[in-house]
């Protein structure tokens, strides 16, 4: 009768510390299935990453004395961390080491002017397109009768950013063209200025904003073909909530018409 008992309790006992450890177990497999959103939230910050030499997209500027980064990706970052409910934290970086930052998890999106090709599909996700803009050549405003065709540009010394759609356009459109590539594209503005390139490659807003604050730089006419265009944003791969709520952000904004706000206002900014 005893023993009966015993044996009763042993087996009750091990039911629960079965499930105990079940218990247990399901709680340390939910932390992990957290899904990236989520663990935003939880962190109360989203972290985006960006090259800010790329007005009007993002582009420093000294506001009230203290330097910020500011442009109309910016504000499309700012409402995606309103509708998730959390702070924005940006990172400023030069624009080919944006992807491994978003791989390493260093940054949670990427803002930054960003065509969504075939080739970046393969290792990110992208949300819809944006904002649409093809490129422009730029030169010295005294070359401006001198360069006006693809063919001018024969041999010549190509600037364009490291990592860019516009390396590529550069190599495989001009003929025996000296690609110089740099980290950010105010340096390739300088370059150009001081004549130690004779072209540079940017998307036309980029183009624009700088030739309107430099008298010595001036756009071209000239039009490249097969361009891969447009703007999007770029998410670690296997975050599809991130990308839906991104996606429903972009949304409302561009039913709202506000993107064309923001840049308007963003080159406003321009200084
Ligand atoms: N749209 C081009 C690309 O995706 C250039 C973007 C450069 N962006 C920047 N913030 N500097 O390659």
């Amino acid at each position: 009768m005893l023993k009966n008992n015993i044996s009763k309790i042993i087996a009750i006992i091990m039911v629960l510390c079965v499930g105990i450890v079940f218990v247990g177990c399901k709680n340390t497999q939910e932390e992990k299935e957290l899904s990236k959103i989520e663990k935003i939230k939880k962190e109360g910050k989203i972290v985006v990453g960006t090259s800010a030499d790329y007005p009007p997209y993002e582009f420093h500027k000294e506001v009230n004395k203290k330097d910020e980064i500011v442009g109309f990706d910016i504000e499309i970052a700012k409402e995606i961390a309103k509708d998730l409910g959390v702070k924005l934290e940006i990172k400023d970086m030069k624009f080919d080491g944006l992807l491994a930052a978003l791989d390493s998890g260093n940054v949670d999106f990427v803002i930054a002017g960003m065509t969504p090709t075939e080739e970046r599909a393969q290792k990110v996700d992208f949300t819809k397109v944006y904002y649409n803009a093809v490129q422009a050549v730029v030169v010295k405003t005294e070359d401006k009768d001198r360069i006006k065709s693809i063919d001018d540009l024969k041999g010549k010394k190509i600037g364009v950013q490291k990592g860019s759609i516009q390396e590529q356009i550069a190599t495989n459109e001009i003929p025996e063209a000296k690609v110089k590539s740099l980290g950010k594209v105010s340096d390739l503005m300088l370059e150009l200025k001081n004549s130690k390139v004779n072209a540079v490659i940017v998307e036309v807003p980029v183009a624009d904003a700088y030739a309107s604050k430099n008298e010595d730089i001036i756009l071209t006419d000239i039009e490249f073909k097969d361009e891969e265009e447009g703007s999007a944003i770029a998410i670690k791969k296997g975050n599809e909530d991130l990308v839906e709520s991104m996606n429903s952000t972009l949304d409302r904004l561009i039913k709202e018409k506000s993107i064309d706000k923001f840049v308007l206002q963003a080159i406003e900014m321009i200084d």
